[in-house]
């Protein structure tokens, strides 16, 4: 049934009460995940696409709470890092489940995912570069070997996560015969071939999803001739979710169809690599306001979270909703243009501009929505700003995730220092 498992969850959706109370036990800023939406998120996606593999991108959101869940829930885990192997392997991932997308792949990653290997020999590792295939070689590798491919086809909500055409992805789609010929006669086991066209694709780019498709599936068959059938077909992630109050989500059953078009007579699984899609909407980051000024020009709204916290909106311009959960509380406020910025020392520490929101006052408790995905795990350290707590919401469990950072833990791994007395006060 459709109304049980919406394709949104809007940030009005939260119970505020309930939102509020969590920064009243753990402190401002705070990410909460509900476990819950992130396997509603999985379930609508394996039943757009029965016939496929799904991979959870872990860049997405890395907590181990949550990799236990989505691989608990079926989905098989695509990393980015050794650190992400590490991870999904440690959450209970079989090899066979983990999938390494190496890009650029600093040597210290190679050895620790070969390493691996010797324990899981199940794992696939994906070159995006043919010398990535030598340096893998050099190192006694020669198990499941895929081949990213670059489509020459971009797609998705911003320049900077348009991967599909950007030179540093992938072997030009015109090589991938011959590379992956030879690679079968070096000995690797060659299972699939992949491409990532972008992230935050939505329902209007569906003629470049159909195109990149498209490319992959005759890519697919030229492979299949020349080398030998392939057991998946890897098409990425990039399903988008709509971010601002008015967007209709994503038709993914349209997705599912142009992507069956266009490889479902390919004897080879499909596979796909979402993220954002499962943990978006499951994820809000919630803070304090702790200034309210008149400026200039507008309403300032100082808050505890910033650009440390949540980078989209600097990084991107990404919009995100934004929602006075103390506001909520019935007593009407007049609603004013306000700027919501944070507390580090950059003109582009604002989450959002001239936003019509009920008046905030000092104290009040905003949820930030759709922090589950891209929230945490850009979150860093700049201006020696602890990175917040992440408290996960499962049934009517709360369960602190992730403890907050300490200004020691920022500072703890710094070994030279002239003051010895430094911990003795
Ligand atoms: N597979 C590969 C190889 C990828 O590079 C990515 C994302 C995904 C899958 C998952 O894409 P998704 O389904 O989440 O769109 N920080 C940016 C997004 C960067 C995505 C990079 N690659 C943001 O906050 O919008």
């Amino acid at each position: 049934d459709s109304n049980e498992n919406p394709a949104v969850r809007r940030l009005d959706d939260w119970n505020a009460e309930e939102l509020q109370a969590l920064v009243d036990d753990n402190g401002s800023p705070l990410y909460v995940l509900d476990l819950d939406r992130v396997r509603e998120n999985y379930r609508r996606l394996d039943q757009a696409f029965p016939d496929a593999e799904i991979l959870y991108a872990v860049k997405a959101n890395a907590l181990g709470t949550l990799l236990e869940t989505i691989h608990e829930a079926g989905a098989g885990l695509e990393c980015a890092s050794a650190g992400e192997v590490t991870r999904a392997l440690a959450a209970g991932a079989p090899g066979s489940a983990v999938r390494y997308t190496a890009v650029n792949p600093p040597a210290r990653d190679l050895d620790v995912v070969v390493d691996a290997w010797e324990d899981h020999p199940d794992l696939t590792i994906t070159a995006g570069a043919e010398d990535t295939i030598d340096r893998l070689a050099d190192r006694g590798y020669d198990g499941r070997l895929c081949l990213r491919v670059n489509p020459g086809i971009g797609a998705g909500h911003h320049e900077k996560v348009r991967t599909g055409a950007a030179a540093k992805f992938g072997v030009p789609a015109e090589r991938a015969v011959d590379v992956l010929a030879d690679a079968a006669d070096r000995g690797f086991d060659v299972v699939g071939i992949h491409a990532h066209v972008g992230s935050g694709v939505q329902s209007e780019q569906l003629d470049a999803h159909r195109e990149f498709v498209s490319r992959m599936g005759d890519l697919a068959r030229d492979v299949a001739d020349a080398v030998g059938d392939l057991e998946f077909v890897d098409v990425g992630g990039g399903f988008g979710v709509p971010y601002r109050e008015d967007e209709d989500p994503l038709d993914l059953d349209a997705v599912a169809e142009a992507t069956r078009d266009a490889i479902g007579d390919i004897d080879a699984t499909l596979s796909i690599e979402p993220g954002r899609y499962v943990v978006a909407d499951a994820g809000v980051l919630l803070t304090d306001v702790n200034t309210v000024k008149e400026a200039r020009e507008t309403t300032v709204v100082g808050v505890d979270a910033g650009m440390t916290t949540l980078a989209r909106p600097a990084m991107y311009g990404s919009y995100h909703p934004i929602r006075n959960l103390t506001a909520d509380d019935g007593a009407a406020r007049e609603t004013v243009p306000q700027t919501i910025a944070g507390p580090i020392c950059e003109s582009g520490d604002v989450f959002c501009t001239d936003r019509e929101l009920p008046a905030s006052e000092r104290g009040d408790v905003l949820a930030i929505g759709n922090a589950g995905a891209y929230g945490y795990e850009m979150a860093n350290q700049y201006n020696t700003r602890p990175r917040p707590a992440s408290v996960v919401l499962e049934g009517d469990e709360v369960r602190l995730a992730r403890r907050r950072e300490t200004i020691d833990d920022v500072t703890r791994l710094e070994t030279d220092r002239r003051r010895s007395d430094r911990d003795s006060n």
